[in-house]
């Protein structure tokens, strides 16, 4: 009788175990946690996947330079506010927002990140966040070729 209570109370700890493992490999996702740095509180809401169709697109004007130089400008006036002029998500206004922006120059993170996907999210936005929508008739208004441009310079000046 003792032995196989024993026996049991091993399988279950091995259940357990088990179970454990299972959380910690499938649990989190691997997007950034927004309390790593300390800056925002809480877990932002999903980013949206693009929807097939953008994630067809393909950057035509990656590795041109004017490309880079115009998006750099952009980039300067009208994102690194809240991304940081390095790309880290340290911009000015960063501190104060619920949710962290993005880090692009985080090591292999662009690499994780298709055109289309990120065209995507500066035309569109991510809802629930202050990254507003960017794309054409919002305020910002930035043209398809702005955007592209935009994402010519990320890969150039931030690629790790
Ligand atoms: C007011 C602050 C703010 C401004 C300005 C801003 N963003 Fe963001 N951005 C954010 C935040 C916050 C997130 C994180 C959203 C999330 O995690 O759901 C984000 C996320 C993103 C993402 C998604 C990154 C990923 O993980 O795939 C991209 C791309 C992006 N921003 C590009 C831009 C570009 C380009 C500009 C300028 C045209 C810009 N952002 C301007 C706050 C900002």
């Amino acid at each position: 009788m003792k032995h196989s209570s024993r026996l049991k109370n091993s399988k279950n700890i091995f259940i357990f175990l088990s179970a454990l493992i299972l959380f910690f490999v499938c649990g989190p996702s691997e997007r950034q946690n927004s309390s790593e740095s300390g800056l925002g509180k809480y877990k932002p809401p999903k980013l949206p996947d693009a929807p097939a169709e953008y994630q067809k697109k393909k950057n035509e004007l990656e590795g041109k330079k004017e490309s880079i130089a115009n998006g750099k400008d952009t980039y300067r006036r009208k994102c690194e506010k809240c991304h940081g002029q390095k790309g880290d998500g340290n911009g000015k206004k960063a501190a104060v927002l619920a949710y962290r922006p993005a880090e692009f120059s985080k090591p292999g993170y662009l690499k994780t990140r298709s055109d289309g996907q990120l065209f995507f999210i500066i035309e569109k936005g991510s809802p629930g966040t202050d990254m507003d929508a960017q794309g054409p008739g919002t305020s910002v208004n930035l043209s398809e070729t702005e955007i592209w441009e935009i994402i010519s310079y990320l890969r150039a000046e931030f690629t790790k």
